[in-house]
């Protein structure tokens, strides 16, 4: 065995070479690692005694793509294509032997290997799209002439990590090999293809998939508008296509040269910067300071949710998809039927798109069982409550949770505000008391916010945060004050776009300035989704706001056919007559004197006290860093990726002009515009929320 670098060894195994990576976490590309690629495959090349080469990698991981980190400043030599040429060229079978998942530079430094093994549990993708890049080392002009062209679009475009098999039925890998006997498995692959004199097999000549899709440029025009909602805002899907497109028209070194330009183009734009601190962002998320990554945490194996609402249920999917049992407790044996039911709906909805099979169906409805008494909490090692929004129902549920569930049991709540720490004091464990704040649809929405309280012990948080990771979810650790952080955020913007109504904005300009900003809806869109009469009681209506007198007129949102806009039969929203007499007329009755409102200055009013609203966070210490609050908008808000969050966002405008304008509102508007004294701090000493 020679050791060609730290991370790269070679190997004769008879009469094949072995060339095995070795470099945690993931065998990310760096600079080390294509170098001792390049240096084992130009050895292993000239050695006559060796008939094919394997690669093959150590750890959970076959190469996991380039290594982000080194993107944005220059790269060392060797670079990742010279790695590939010695590859491709190499004189004789190079097999790529994978486990864990190949994906973007991994996948396409396997792209350049003759043939591809791979365990079933392996899974393949070029995910740079979800970096806001492309495949920029060739896989944009391989993978279509391995799949083709809308394999390569949908794959391309989603970043899906395709499973083994699927990869094998795609022609992605040519044979599967068993789990755990990858490395000898290969081998022996390897042997098998001397012994019967099968040819290198080099992608970039293969052009039978391509020449289908030659002068068919409907293929991505229908691609194209079958997807522009979901593309929309976002650079980097188009560029991927335009690739592909590339891929299709151009000979293969000129597609590589298409590729390498639009590659740059991302690289070097602002939409990328902000997708790749997204990644990195999600992951620091995870690191709370004053908690040991060994710290014990305590073994979930049974959940209680109490409330079988659309919350507590939602709640209750996510655990039973990951093969947890969950007992949902109710008041009512009809409140319990209908969550039952309701959960049934949604797994046979799913089955229904493919998603999952009837017998999941099965299997997870039968992990979630119904119980009329708190009792039956007794056993279980995490109870989540999910009622609704009253200290005192709380209070009592909490009281009787401390009596009844086992010492050492986590006892969490799912309020979106209130004070968690009144709630833990009527308990004799607050240690043991946590917010677990879901979004709904809790089944689908990524984002819990951990609530930590004052007495909340670290293994009760890291069990969270683990329990978090497990059911899917992107977890974010923050601390207790009105609506946290999230909510408390939102309810800068909610103020303002209400203000700015009365100031003579129509609903439909705010939502459209919002929705142009890249969030899926804007305020008003979003009320007349999830109801207007959320909270509003007729009996006690006295038209003291605008949505009081549009409630009253039964324009209730989207279910009543109207809200603050008008709805066709297919719930097509058209900015409503209606609604604009009443504001109008609300506007005359109270005095309001309404002038023209620009977009500029919406955008600024809602965003901006966003920002300082971050920055106060910050300063109370309810969030750890700038870019938790970044994950929770990103996730919980529809807070468009490729802006990066808020606090990104404050970073790029730039903080002076947050500033001036928050003085400028305050000046005008009054004190809920008051700069938070970090914000202040930050432009006197020229810094910004990065630095922090
Ligand atoms: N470069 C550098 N570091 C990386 C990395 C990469 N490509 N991928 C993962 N890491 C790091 C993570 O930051 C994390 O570090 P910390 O422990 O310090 O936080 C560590 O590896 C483990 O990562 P995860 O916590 O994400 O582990 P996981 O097991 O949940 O997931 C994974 C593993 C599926 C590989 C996931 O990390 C992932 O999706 N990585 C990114 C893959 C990717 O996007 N590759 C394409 C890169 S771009 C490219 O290749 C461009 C090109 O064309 C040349």
């Amino acid at each position: 065995m020679s050791q060609i670098n730290p991370v790269t060894d070679l190997t004769l195994d008879g009469d094949v070479a072995v060339i095995t990576l070795n470099s945690p976490p993931v065998n990310a590309l760096s600079a080390a690692v294509r170098k001792g690629l390049f240096e084992a495959f130009k050895q292993a090349d000239a050695d006559g005694a060796a008939k094919a080469i394997v690669l093959v990698c150590e750890g959970r991981t076959f190469i996991a793509g380039a290594d982000i980190t080194e993107f944005g400043s220059a790269m060392a030599d060797p670079q990742l294509a010279d790695v590939q040429e010695v590859i491709e060229g190499a004189s004789k079978p190079v097999i790529a032997a994978i486990h864990g998942t190949a994906l973007g530079g991994g996948l396409e430094v396997a792209l350049c290997a003759h043939y591809r093994v791979a365990v079933p549990s392996a899974r393949l993708g070029l995910p740079e799209v979800n970096l806001g890049l492309l495949p920029g080392a060739g896989g944009t002009q391989r993978l279509p002439r391995v799949v083709g062209v809308e394999n390569a679009l949908s794959m391309m475009t989603s970043g899906r990590h395709v499973p083994a098999k699927e990869a094998a039925s795609l022609g992605l890998v040519d044979e599967l090999v068993e789990e755990g006997k990858l490395r000898e498995q290969a081998i022996a692959f390897a042997r098998k293809v001397v012994a019967e004199g099968r040819p290198l097999a080099k992608i970039r000549d293969q052009n039978e998939k391509l020449d289908a899709a030659k002068g068919k440029p409907e293929i991505f025009e229908t691609f194209r508008k079958a997807n522009a909602r979901k593309f929309r805002g976002f650079l980097a899907p188009e560029y991927n296509i335009r690739c592909v497109e590339a891929a299709v028209n151009q000979p293969f070194e000129e597609g590589l040269a298409t590729e390498r330009k639009l590659f740059n183009e991302l690289m070097s734009g602002p939409q990328s910067a902000a997708q790749r601190y997204a990644f990195f962002a999600e992951r620091q998320a995870q690191k709370i300071p004053d908690v040991a990554d060994d710290t014990p945490v305590i073994p979930v194996n049974k959940v209680g949710i109490i409330g079988a609402g659309t919350m507590g249920g939602g709640i209750a999917m996510n655990f039973a998809n990951v093969g947890i049992p969950v007992v949902l407790i109710e008041v009512k044996q009809e409140a319990l039927d209908r969550g039952l039911a309701t959960i049934r709906k949604n797994y046979e909805r799913t089955a229904s798109r493919g998603g999952i099979t009837a017998d999941q169906v099965e299997e997870r409805c039968g992990l979630i069982t119904g119980a009329l008494e708190m009792e039956a909490l007794a056993d279980v090692d995490l109870v989540i409550e999910a009622v609704f929004e009253r200290m005192d129902i709380k209070k009592d549920i909490f009281t009787r949770l401390d009596a009844i569930c086992k010492p050492g049991a986590i006892l969490a709540t799912n309020t979106s505000g209130l004070d968690i720490d009144e709630i833990a004091a009527v308990t004799k464990r607050p240690e043991s008391v946590i917010g677990l704040h879901f979004f709904s649809p809790a089944n689908v929405m990524k984002l819990l916010e951990i609530v930590r309280a004052d007495h909340t012990s670290k293994e009760v948080i890291a069990t969270s945060m683990k329990l978090a990771k497990k059911i899917g979810k992107v977890a974010v650790l923050v601390g207790v004050c009105p609506g946290f952080v999230g909510n408390r955020i939102l309810g800068q913007r909610q103020r303002e776009a209400q203000k700015l109504v009365m100031e003579g904005a129509m609903p439909w300009d705010i939502d459209r300035v919002l929705y142009d900003f890249g969030f899926p809806m804007g305020p008003f869109a979003m009320s007349d989704l999830a109801g207007l009469d959320i909270g509003w009681v007729k009996e006690r209506s006295k038209g003291e706001s605008i949505r009081d007198v549009l409630c009253e007129m039964d324009r209730r949102g989207q279910k009543t056919g109207a809200g603050y806009y008008d709805y066709d039969e297919a719930r097509n929203a058209k900015p409503s007559p209606v609604t604009e007499q009443v504001i109008k007329d609300f506007i005359v009755k109270t005095g309001a004197n309404p002038r023209e409102v620009t977009d500029e200055e919406i955008l600024e009013r809602c965003i901006y006290p966003m920002i300082n609203e971050g920055a106060k966070i910050l300063e109370e210490g309810k969030a750890i860093r700038p870019s938790d609050i970044d994950v929770v908008w990103q996730n919980g808000y529809g807070w468009p990726v490729y802006r990066g969050g808020p606090m990104w966002y404050g970073d790029h405008v730039g903080l002076p002009k947050v500033l001036a304008k928050m003085q400028e509102f305050q000046a005008k508007m009054g004190d809920q515009f008051k700069p938070s004294p970090l914000l202040e701090k930050l432009v006197a000493e020229g810094k910004s929320f990065k630095d922090l």
